[in-house]
């Protein structure tokens, strides 16, 4: 059967180069196959119309493959030297089936490029973290309250998704601690996603982002704070803004705001309509102790909030469990 063997070889090969695949099955190479059964001496009939039927299953398999690839190749290729509009719908269908970032994923990085020129180091948080810097190292006292504010999952180990990006604040102070020693400052941020056990609603979600700030210093105070987030904040929405703060209780900030932006006319806010954007205030003396910072010549600010909110205001997304949703009529209005 050697020559039917080489025969399916060279049947592959015409079917794998073919534009038209089907077309092979009317091939004289391969209808002759079949020619051939009456020509030959009935005792070899049977092994061989075994070969020929072992030869179409593979053959005609091959074709299947080739026609359904020939389908996903719809794309054409461009004529780089045609004018624009003549190439728009193969743009337009090249495009849409890329894959894209997450509006998340991209506004996230708007953000980290705003405080990174501001000349913050960006830092990504944990996923998975423990108890010290959830809350031991931000001043939580042991059976403190506050700590059930902030409705964290645990593993059966005792580790914490963390639920705030706070985590990642005696980090970047122990990190920064030579650089503030030799004269200089600690300005970092921390990002990344933070979980709580909450029911999920148009405004509460289980697992969302933030973003976190930290700045240390001889003399930083609450008005460079308020500078550096009102200027944030500008950038981001591109426009002058209004903003307030009002107390906030979180233990590891004294005094503890929380800040707000008038939501913008152009984003269809009222005048007096306010936004609480996030939480802030003076860091702690003992969250600085706890980095083993001397703050008693040391000061710092810090503020921790949710990416969504920002987003949604920015876009009009009316509710917040579309992010996490993987609905790509949501996702499409982001491309661009
Ligand atoms: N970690 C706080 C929260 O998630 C926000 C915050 C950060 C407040 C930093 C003050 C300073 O609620």
């Amino acid at each position: 059967m050697q020559g039917i063997a080489q025969i399916q070889d060279d049947l592959l090969k015409r079917v794998g180069e073919s534009q038209d695949p089907r077309a092979v099955l009317k091939d004289p190479e391969y209808r002759g196959l079949y020619s051939k059964i009456s020509s030959l001496d009935p005792s070899e009939r049977g092994a061989y119309g075994k070969a020929v039927n072992d030869l179409k299953i593979v053959v005609e398999a091959a074709i299947e493959e080739r026609v359904s690839q020939l389908e996903d190749l719809t794309v054409e290729t461009i004529d780089v030297t045609a004018p624009w509009d003549d190439n728009a719908a193969q743009v337009e269908l090249l495009r849409t089936e890329q894959g894209t970032q997450h509006p998340l994923t991209k506004e996230m990085e708007v953000v980290i490029d705003i405080f990174t020129r501001m000349g913050f180091a960006a830092y990504e948080s944990r996923q998975i973290d423990d108890d010290f810097h959830m809350f031991g190292s931000l001043n939580f006292p042991e059976n403190h309250p506050a700590r059930d504010g902030y409705d964290t999952f645990r593993t059966e180990e005792g580790f914490i998704p963390p639920a705030h990006t706070s985590t990642m604040q005696n980090r970047i102070l122990k990190e920064g601690k030579a650089k503030l020693e030799a004269g200089g400052q600690i300005a970092g941020i921390s990002y990344g996603r933070v979980f709580r056990n909450e029911d999920v609603d148009a405004t509460h979600e289980h697992t969302f982002y933030q973003c976190e700030g930290v700045f240390v210093s001889e003399t930083a105070n609450l008005s460079e704070m308020l500078g550096t987030l009102r200027s944030f904040f500008e950038v981001y929405y591109g426009q002058k803004l209004k903003i307030k703060t009002q107390p906030g209780y979180f233990p590891f900030v004294e005094p503890g705001l929380e800040f707000a932006i008038e939501k913008p006319a152009s984003l269809g806010g009222k005048p007096g309509e306010w936004l609480e954007m996030l939480g802030c205030g003076m860091i702690h003396p003992n969250v600085l102790r706890a980095a083993d910072i001397d703050p008693t010549k040391y000061r710092g600010f810090a503020w921790g909030g949710g990416i969504e909110r920002l987003v949604m205001l920015k876009y009009g997304i009316e509710d917040l469990r579309h992010f996490e949703s993987g609905k790509l009529a949501f996702l499409r209005k982001f491309v661009s």
